[in-house]
């Protein structure tokens, strides 16, 4: 049997940048940008952006399309016989638990669509903490929402590559990118939404310290979706043809921009509305219905808004299951409709579980985490920094140089001397750096 493929550039591009954009990018990036140094941290961002993301971006697709298979596989194929493959264990592994909580908010979120009708309905102004809060520690409702999710992530993953994954990235991330602007405009045409502003894009540089800095890497590589082999998966599918360092230039930027943007919709309505931004998700869940109840029209726009971060959830959810798919498919030898349905019961099985961990179960604890937040801290701060350490050191030392270079140049547009500095930055800056952040996840530093 042939392999799936996606079908076009554009495809491709709405496939990657629909992993990329996701709720890293919607809930966390304007918070942790804004507890962090406004514009002092986003200058880091970017420096990472360009000096690691963009090499280990690149080092997954040449991964990826040189093998043109699974995670496991891809390491399998590239260096037979050695150990290497581990680092696609750990990829499956990661997109397993980083899915099964992921799609926990992705239930949320269309929870909030729903409820989001009932804006600005009754005089009196909702209590949004006291109402998230009893949502999601609730046994039944969130599991009924996160089985919709599940099955929606799973309804397009059936379809395939090119009539499943790509064919709904296609009609979903430009209709995002709409919502979005328009969800921006909104928020900055508030009276008072100059402060918002402000508290973005002000440089505040003594924010800055040593974790200050690791943290702009983590969320730099969770954004991107990089460290855990969804591009070495993605990239199995792109032809020949495809131009590597184009798309990575072009996702790492659409990644961004969207943070940014996301920041521009977000912080400017809470600040001309008199709130201040709280952390992670309770800005979204929590402060910005009230954000929607005080504003004109707040219930459409609450719609819109909790669209686009369904829309966002679900592009990245349909990446982390068909890291699963593809591996089960092909390293166990299933058939991928098969592979589908045992990848998909499974997470949401364990999913159910997240869900209960913030309430019924809130009692089990794994190493003094509940469920939910171990799932989410050991893929974040272990599984994929370790992932991305392995996979740079990889294409760095392990591959042959010449089959990167020619993997890179098939597009024909990188030049000789930035090959060189790839080289450079993959063998001794990509791997140091990710290091420092994956020993001080764990704790094992704390400097500064
Ligand atoms: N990049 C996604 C986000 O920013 O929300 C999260 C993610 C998706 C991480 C896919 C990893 C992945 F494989």
């Amino acid at each position: 049997m042939t392999r799936d493929n996606f079908g076009s550039r554009f495809g491709v591009l709405m496939a990657v940048i629909g992993s990329a954009v996701g709720l890293g990018n919607l809930w966390k990036f304007p918070y942790v940008a804004g507890k962090n140094g406004g514009a002092a941290f986003i200058i880091l961002y970017l420096g990472f952006m360009v000096l690691l993301c963009i090499p280990l971006m690149l080092s997954e697709f040449v991964i990826g399309r040189r093998s043109q298979a699974n995670v496991v596989g891809s390491f399998r194929k590239l260096a037979p016989g050695t150990p290497w493959y581990f680092t696609g264990v750990i990829g499956v592994a990661a997109a397993f638990f980083i899915l099964s909580f992921y799609g926990v908010v992705g239930g949320w979120t269309l929870e909030y669509i729903i409820s989001s009708a009932g804006i600005g309905l009754n005089s009196e102004l909702i209590d949004s903490e006291q109402q998230f809060h009893s949502f999601t520690q609730s046994t039944v409702r969130p599991i009924i929402f996160l089985v919709i999710f599940m099955g929606l992530t799973t309804y397009i993953v059936l379809a395939g590559i090119k009539n499943g994954i790509e064919r709904y990235s296609k009609i979903l991330m430009p209709l995002l990118f709409l919502m979005i602007v328009i969800l921006a405009i909104r928020s900055l045409t508030l009276s008072g939404a100059s402060a918002g502003i402000e508290f973005l894009l002000n440089p505040d540089f003594s924010a800055i310290d040593g974790n200050v800095i690791l943290d702009a890497l983590g969320q730099g590589l969770f954004s991107l979706s990089l460290g855990m082999g969804c591009m070495i998966t993605y990239s199995s599918y792109f032809k020949k043809n495809i131009n590597l360092s184009k798309v990575t230039l072009i996702t790492i930027s659409a990644d961004t921009l969207f943070a940014l943007i996301a920041g521009i919709a977000i912080l400017p309505a809470v600040f001309a509305l008199g709130f201040q931004p709280d952390a992670g998700p309770g800005l979204v869940f929590i402060i910005l219905p009230k954000v929607f109840e005080l504003m004109p029209g707040g219930s459409v726009f609450a719609i819109i808004f909790f669209i686009v971060l369904a829309v966002a959830a679900l592009t990245s959810a349909i990446s982390l299951l068909e890291v699963v798919v593809a591996y089960l498919s092909e390293e166990l030898k299933l058939k991928r409709k098969t592979a589908t349905w045992i990848a998909a019961v499974t997470i949401s099985i364990a999913g159910v579980f997240c869900s209960l961990s913030l309430g019924s179960l809130a009692g089990i604890k794994i190493f003094d985490n509940t469920i939910f937040d171990f799932f989410d801290k050991f893929s974040s701060n272990f599984l994929m920094p370790f992932g991305g350490m392995l996979i740079v050191l990889f294409v760095g030392w392990k591959m042959r140089r010449a089959d990167v270079y020619d993997e890179l140049l098939n597009g024909g547009t990188l030049k000789i001397k930035m090959f060189n500095t790839l080289m450079f930055l993959l063998k001794f800056f990509a791997p140091i750096a990710i290091a420092l952040i994956f020993l001080n996840k764990i704790g094992l530093l704390n400097f500064m």
